[in-house]
């Protein structure tokens, strides 16, 4: 496995491949990400994943400076997983000094995930096109857990005309159904043992919504959630699996998409929902 850490060292390495798999990350990697190099394998040449923990991304309040990095048993994962290449960029590289273009995505930034985070997805969207335009990969795979990032990077690829394919992996879980995470990490016990509710409740509502009447559980379910031990619900909502707007008469594919809180600990997960 190679590490490179500026654009000239990775195109030294990546320059004669046809089909490059892209596993852009945060690092504190699981079995989660894991997952996602094992996809890019299957369907690429070579498989370079990143490692940057993208500042544009975090509000000033959140956890840029405690996000869990462990370099050295990032590395040994990605090699023992077969990865080729590993990007490591400098925030000097992706952000020099006078730094200041933006990506807004529209209004899809703004819900759900937006919600309490307004500055997120423009940070998201702007580290995947310039790691993407370094990188220059035939796919990139981003997980399902983040489903919202998934279909926005799916929407920025096709909007800037990037001749990149994105390509979504399931869920990896825990064995009592909690969504693998880095930020699981800050859980302690008590609230590891609350987590795996909202999966739970996910379950449940996917198994037994009414799709012609479901605002009032969504509410039951929300209040279940406080009843299970999470100190807040961000959102439980029930909306359209491609475009992420609210349902309608045009829906084809329904998602369930859950945030809650634990302290200052929030989690997310999502689940497809066949409706009854
Ligand atoms: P990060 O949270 O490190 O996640 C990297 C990728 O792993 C994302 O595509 C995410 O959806 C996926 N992932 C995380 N947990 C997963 C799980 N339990 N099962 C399957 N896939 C999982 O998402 C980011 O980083 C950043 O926003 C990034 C895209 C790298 C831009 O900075």
């Amino acid at each position: 496995m190679h590490v490179a850490r500026t654009v000239s060292e990775l195109h030294a390495l990546t320059s004669k491949k046809k089909h490059i798999g892209f596993v852009p990350t945060m690092g504190a990697l699981h079995d989660g990400h894991l997952s996602l190099i094992h996809i890019a394998q299957q369907k690429s040449d070579m498989v370079v994943a990143s490692i940057f923990v993208n500042k544009t991304q975090f509000a000033a309040h959140e956890d840029l400076a405690t996000y869990p990095r462990q370099e050295q048993t990032d590395l040994e994962l990605l090699e023992a997983n077969g990865t080729d290449i590993v990007y490591l960029p400098s925030d000097e590289l992706m952000y020099p000094d006078g730094f200041s273009t933006s990506i807004d995505i529209g209004p899809i930034g703004s819900w759900l995930e937006g919600q309490p985070r307004p500055h997120f997805f423009g940070g998201v969207c702007l580290i995947v096109t310039k790691l993407l335009m370094q990188v220059m990969p035939t796919i990139a795979v981003f997980g399902e857990k983040d489903y919202q990032q998934l279909l926005i990077i799916q929407k920025l690829v096709r909007e800037l005309n990037i001749p990149t394919s994105i390509i979504g992996g399931p869920i990896l879980r825990d064995a009592d159904g909690l969504a693998m995470s880095s930020r699981n990490q800050y859980l302690n016990k008590k609230q590891r043992a609350i987590a795996p509710s909202l999966f739970a409740c996910l379950t449940n509502l996917s198994n037994t919504i009414d799709l012609s009447n479901y605002h009032q559980q969504l509410t039951q379910h929300q209040a279940k959630l406080i009843e299970a031990g999470f100190d807040s619900v961000d959102y439980l909502e029930l909306r359209d699996a491609d475009t992420l707007e609210p349902i309608n008469d045009t829906t084809e594919h329904y998602r369930l998409l859950g945030a809650a809180r634990l302290d200052n600990t929030r989690l997310i997960d999502n689940l497809m929902c066949l409706g009854n």
